[in-house]
């Protein structure tokens, strides 16, 4: 929305939330986020035509398009507990807005949605309704965190479904015209209503999966002596795969892809596609798997034992450039860690306050420091789970010194130089390469 402001003066944007803590912070010099690049956009457009408020009930009054960006997290309780998305939020907000819509509006479906709620959205709306008209469009995000705002700026697509009627065709020009003020008319799409909500489902599962074809080769690559950097730069450069989406790592992470995969899996089983639910399930599978395998290597490179050792974690966020620390591999590795009874020291530019809060309550030995060359201080080891820039630039043989020997680093994400971290005289464990270790 503040990138809709920004780029358009000539709308007025109102940004509503039922959260006033949070509407404040968006209010404030201090915004609730961290996205390189979006300060600057927000201060911009902020009390020129991008408005933050907690009146929910103005805010549907005045609107003419309401973009409805709830969340939908995973189900947790009932059927469908675990894998469902939960439609709670996005119900209520339907019938908010029913209930307080005077005139005509369009309603944007922005938050991802299952295939098919775009009907039942527009039942809702529809039932009981004083004769006020609706229309319904899906117009699904692709924007990445940490790149949010070259992603808005510059998107590879704007996906616009509707439905083909005189008054979905006209709302769906309308939404087009709002985007044609900066993305090329070729890279705006049109689409029916269910192969836009599906679409942004299977992006998602697409290149989730990718990542779990990858890693997926990367065990086998210890074993045999191949380099995954090397074999992924092979594949990639087939024009018809590209490069993109190949780095191995220790798993991916972020509030959408397990979510989404998840999602489609509970649609397939519900449509009785068990091969096919099957099939995207062992996507998530291959994560798991992978996140283990990462602690179980660490096991075994540190003679079996890890209980009382000190493992430092280089980043608990899901990925670089972010704050977020939602279904963070890290996360995953910590539990694993402590139930083996490790010391874990977590050092991360932005992410600690989240770390903190999503390891309170769990028994165990846990520290937090920010200055990585602290952190490491009298450690056995350094587990690299998130790929920030600076952590290829430290001091190694600084950090090296004032570690516990033998010293050990663990890199999820290998974008260390492993071959001077050997000679430095660490025993090096990247993905997908073989071990660069100092014992006979
Ligand atoms: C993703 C999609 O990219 C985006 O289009 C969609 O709108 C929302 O979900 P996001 O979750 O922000 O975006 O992060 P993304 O950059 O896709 O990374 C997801 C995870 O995969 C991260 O943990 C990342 O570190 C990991 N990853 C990514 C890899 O392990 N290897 C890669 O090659 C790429």
């Amino acid at each position: 929305m503040a990138m809709i402001a920004y780029k358009c003066p000539q709308y007025k944007v109102t940004v509503v939330d039922i959260n006033t803590e949070r509407i404040d912070q968006w209010n404030s010099e201090d915004l609730p986020v961290y996205e390189p690049g979006l300060d600057g956009i927000v201060r911009e457009a902020r009390g020129r035509n991008l408005f933050f408020s907690a009146d929910i009930q103005r805010g549907i009054k005045e609107a003419e398009i309401i973009f409805v960006s709830v969340n939908t997290p995973v189900k947790e309780f009932g059927a469908g507990a675990g894998m469902a998305a939960d439609l709670q939020y996005w119900e209520k907000t339907a019938r908010q807005i029913r209930d307080v819509s005077d005139s005509y509006k369009i309603i944007v479906e922005k938050s991802t949605f299952p295939v098919k709620t775009a009907l039942a959205m527009e039942r809702i709306l529809t039932s009981d309704s004083n004769g006020v008209g609706f229309d319904i469009l899906s117009n699904p995000e692709f924007l990445a965190e940490g790149t949010a705002i070259k992603d808005l700026e510059y998107p590879d697509r704007v996906l616009i479904g509707s439905r083909y009627t005189q008054s979905g065709l006209k709302a769906r020009d309308e939404l087009m015209e709002i985007y044609a003020n900066w993305v090329p008319n070729e890279r705006i799409i049109t689409s029916n209503i269910w192969s836009s909500e599906l679409s942004k489902l299977v992006a998602n599962a697409f290149l989730a999966q990718r990542i779990s074809s990858i890693n997926s080769f990367t065990a086998l690559c210890e074993k045999s002596g191949a380099d995954i950097t090397e074999v992924a730069r092979v594949v990639g450069m087939d024009s018809r795969l590209g490069p993109k989406f190949l780095n191995a790592s220790v798993g991916f992470g972020g509030s959408c892809f397990k979510k989404d995969i998840l999602n489609l899996v509970y649609l397939c089983r519900h449509y009785g596609l068990e091969e096919i639910a099957d099939y995207w399930e062992s996507v998530i599978g291959i994560n798991d798997y992978q996140m283990g395998r990462f602690v179980l290597t660490m096991l075994s490179a540190m003679f079996n034992t890890l209980a009382g050792k000190r493992i430092c974690l280089f980043g608990f966020a899901f990925k670089a450039n972010t704050g977020d620390t939602r279904e963070s591999p890290a996360l995953n590795v910590s539990k694993r860690l402590i139930a083996e009874k490790v010391e874990l020291v977590i050092t991360d530019p932005k992410a600690l306050n989240n770390a903190m809060k999503d390891l309170d309550g769990i028994e165990g030995k846990v520290s937090y420091v920010e200055d990585p060359y602290e952190a490491s201080a009298h450690c056995d080891a350094i587990a690299v789970v998130t790929e920030w820039g600076l952590y290829a630039n430290l001091d190694f043989k600084r950090i090296y010194e004032a570690m516990v020997k033998p010293a050990f680093i663990f890199d999820g994400r290998n974008i260390l130089d492993h071959k001077e971290l050997f000679e430095i005289g660490f025993n090096v464990f990247p993905v997908g390469k073989p071990p660069l270790t100092h014992f006979k």
